[in-house]
């Protein structure tokens, strides 16, 4: 069974070399404009060296005003695409693969780091909102859909391997597809199928605009995590509706940041029975699509991970947190299959990228702190 992670995989036209990924990851590690450079270059080199089948590429913003954290990725404008050319090329050198996701943050920002009333579906206040978010008129979603599938044209001519829609964790896709933060009264609130037209057009868009033999994945909400809110038999029915229309491969995650406890980003993944914390909705949406699933969220050790693959829950496991710990986890699984992640779960990587320029893990450096000297 072991052997089965570590045998190619085929997404569409890809072949992973087994069946790790590393999830979209924020790394804060770009210019204002969105420009990655040397640092993100070197970081996804040492990725890849790690043994990781498929990168995700951290949040890439589509248009300025769906920027949120410092350090974000951007695929607004051409200027960007010899910096994004090196990045591709610097991942295909050491004979990666790489996908683009590409996000707008909506309402999940603010005007001080856009310089604009941030855009949504409702103009509501949501307890993960910057500040009441401006409604988004007709015009604006068709411009929006249009600035979607520009990002996934720049990304193709870029050299990434294939794209993902940003669906999930609260960004403008899953406000739409949210009871709780698309209230609108058009076409495009009310029942799910309105709730699902905002994301049904930015695929259809981004199909258009790359082909079909192009890779068009996405990372899809499974439900809110909060009373009243989108459920997994709602995402069940979008997953098909995508399934349906050609998408490459679904990631199925979680929650945002309003849901507390169940935020797509869990704490406390302490014991085995705290690990994959969404394979009871992945289970779920595996049943009902042909498209390959991917899982994220709590993935610490391969024996877990080996019962998921027994039992068809999903076909590629995602990981972040641990990758940022032990960037080479998965060529230390290969040799050790009884390793168990050593990440804490704590969320302590968030701040360097927020402070220092780029995501790392804080523990390491507690560990460095505390160590006794051996005389
Ligand atoms: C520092 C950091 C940045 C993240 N950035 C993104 C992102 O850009 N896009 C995304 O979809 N998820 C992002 N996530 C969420 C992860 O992809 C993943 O869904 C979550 O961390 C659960 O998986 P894990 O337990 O393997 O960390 C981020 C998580 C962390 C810790």
């Amino acid at each position: 069974m072991t052997a089965a992670f570590f045998s190619p995989f085929r997404l569409k036209n890809l072949e992973l070399t087994n069946r790790f990924v590393r999830s979209a990851t924020w790394e804060g590690m770009c210019d204002e404009k969105g420009a990655p450079g040397q640092k993100l270059e070197d970081y996804y080199r040492q990725l890849v060296r790690g043994g990781v089948g498929l990168i995700i590429s951290g949040y890439t913003f589509v248009r300025a005003d769906g920027k949120q954290l410092p350090g974000k990725m951007g695929i607004d404008h051409d200027a960007l695409l010899p910096a994004l050319r090196s990045l591709t090329d610097a991942v295909h050198d050491e004979g990666g693969l790489l996908l683009c996701q590409l996000v707008h943050a909506g309402g999940q920002t603010s005007s001080k780091t856009i310089g604009t009333t941030p855009l949504a579906p409702s103009a509501i206040d949501f307890p993960s909102y910057g500040e009441t978010p401006r409604e988004m008129t007709q015009a604006d979603i068709r411009s929006l859909v249009t600035a979607f599938a520009d990002g996934a044209a720049r990304a193709q001519k870029a050299g990434f391997d294939g794209i993902q829609l940003h669906g999930a964790h609260g960004y403008l896709i899953h406000q739409f597809l949210s009871p709780l933060t698309n209230q609108r009264q058009d076409d495009y609130g009310g029942d799910l199928e309105n709730r699902s037209r905002f994301l049904l057009e930015v695929y259809a868009a981004v199909r258009e605009a790359v082909g079909a033999d192009f890779p068009v994945t996405i990372k899809l909400t499974a439900a809110d995590n909060l009373p009243e809110g989108f459920t997994v038999e709602d995402a069940v029915k979008v997953a098909q509706k995508l399934d349906a229309l050609g998408i490459d491969a679904i990631e199925v995650s979680s929650g945002s940041a309003a849901s507390g406890a169940e935020s797509p980003v869990r704490q406390g993944i302490d014991t085995p029975a705290d690990e994959a914390y969404n394979v009871p909705f992945a289970r779920r949406i595996k049943e009902a699509v042909a498209a390959p699933v991917m899982v994220v969220g709590g993935l610490r050790s391969l024996s877990v991970m080996k019962r998921l693959l027994e039992n068809s829950d999903a076909d590629l496991f995602s990981l972040s947190r641990p990758l940022i710990r032990e960037p080479a986890l998965i060529r230390r699984w290969q040799q050790n299959e009884d390793h168990r992640a050593t990440c804490i779960s704590c969320n302590g990587c968030f701040r360097p990228g927020l402070k220092e320029g780029g995501i790392d893990c804080v523990v390491e450096r507690i560990e460095e702190k505390n160590r006794t000297p051996v005389i």
